[in-house]
């Protein structure tokens, strides 16, 4: 791709997180143009693909709307992606796959609009066959109303692999839900912050990388590594003025466990992720943590809905999980993540919903006392 041509592009983002997406595109003087459900629409060149891969901490992916236009059947719809140039994302040797999804429109058989639009790629490419191959490139096609839109996928893994969580729990939030909440919380990295019931650790981590401003991105390699005329020495000047810029951070990030594969599972993370020194995370159940004098941020994941048993009452559970992070945190904002508002209201702490988020397909509310 041409580093001086201007792409349109989009953020895939998880439903809820949209808007704090296009703030952070504006935080890098990328302006926003349509926040729409899923996702944020905007223009850049390949610098900006490069740095919005880098530095969103809650997008998914980055796609490039490669093409766009109206087809009602399979002849019409070769002729069209055959024309399309191909050559600008995909390398005549490199291993493509189709995502496709289709509605209200008369092309919907997606095995063969997949099978039509790769001869036409394999014949605008001029090779006989698409080869099979690890990380292929991904280009996601969606046609509703007859109108078809085809993306090319920048970002290759999902953006929420950073290239440092490899210790996992039961049920750990994705790296985009928990920096996000972060987000929608307001915290910017200058007071405290504890986790009592961290698990894998996510949102200690995402803090202590939020709190340095560390880019998400660093540690990690992106589709567009792979496309004809990938330009590494912007890669790495863009990268090295992100290292550049981080910052010490001086406050303290706490985080707890009553498991203990859970407590070494988060410490092993904070090791790898390289922010050990700036995390202290104990085992112990939030019943024995030691009191929590001043102010801060506390957030939580407790346990809820099918995937963790919480035995035969779970609103005793959230009652006494009240009175205990009452106790342990008296003057902290407090905020939570759980799918049942009967839970969050038998804690008889003063909750209120600020938003509703995504965690892998169940719906989950966002809830926080006021902020202190
Ligand atoms: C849903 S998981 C949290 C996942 C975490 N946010 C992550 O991303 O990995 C809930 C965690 O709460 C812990 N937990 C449950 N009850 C607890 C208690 N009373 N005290 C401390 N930890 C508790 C569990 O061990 C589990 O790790």
């Amino acid at each position: 791709m041409d580093h001086r041509s201007t792409e349109n592009l989009y953020a895939v983002v998880a439903p809820g997180l949209e808007k704090v997406c296009a703030a952070e595109l504006s935080a890098l003087e990328i302006t926003p143009q349509e926040v729409t459900v899923g996702g944020v629409a905007f223009a850049g060149r390949l610098r900006d693909i490069y740095r919005a891969n880098l530095w969103l901490r809650t997008a998914s992916r980055i796609l490039v709307r490669f093409a766009e236009f109206r087809s009602r059947d399979f002849p019409d719809l070769y002729r069209r992606a055959h024309r399309l140039p191909w050559g600008r994302f995909i390398q005549p040797e490199a291993s493509v796959s189709f995502r496709i999804t289709c509605h209200s429109s008369r092309l919907n058989h997606t095995t063969r609009i997949a099978e039509t639009l790769e001869s036409a790629l394999n014949q605008a490419l001029g090779r006989s066959t698409n080869p099979v191959g690890d990380n292929p490139q991904l280009v996601m096609v969606r046609i509703v109303d007859d109108q078809v839109v085809i993306s090319i996928d920048s970002s290759g893994e999902l953006l929420h692999r950073r290239g440092y969580r490899q210790s996992v729990t039961v049920a750990p939030l994705r790296e985009t839900l928990a920096a996000g909440v972060l987000m929608l919380l307001g915290w910017n990295g200058t007071t405290p912050l504890a986790d009592p019931m961290c698990g894998s650790g996510s949102f200690l981590l995402e803090g202590a990388l939020l709190a340095r401003q560390q880019a998400p991105g660093l540690n990690r390699s992106f589709a567009f590594m792979n496309w004809p005329g990938y330009r590494e020495g912007l890669w790495k000047l863009l990268c090295g003025e992100a290292q550049r810029g981080e910052v010490d951070v001086a406050l303290v990030i706490s985080g707890a466990d009553e498991n203990p594969k859970a407590v070494a599972a988060a410490k092993e993370n904070c090791q790898r992720s390289g922010v050990a020194g700036q995390v202290v995370i104990d085992q112990l159940p939030v019943s024995e943590q030691l009191l929590h004098e001043g102010q801060g941020l506390l957030v939580c994941n407790p346990p809820y809905g099918k995937r963790l048993d919480l035995g035969e009452n779970p609103e005793l559970y959230y009652s006494e999980l009240g009175k205990q992070l009452q106790r342990a945190y008296p003057d902290w904002r407090l905020a939570m993540l759980c799918s049942n508002p009967a839970l969050v209201k038998a804690t008889s702490l003063p909750f209120k919903q600020i938003a509703s988020l995504d965690n892998g397909g169940l719906t989950v509310g966002l809830f926080t006392t006021d902020s202190q």
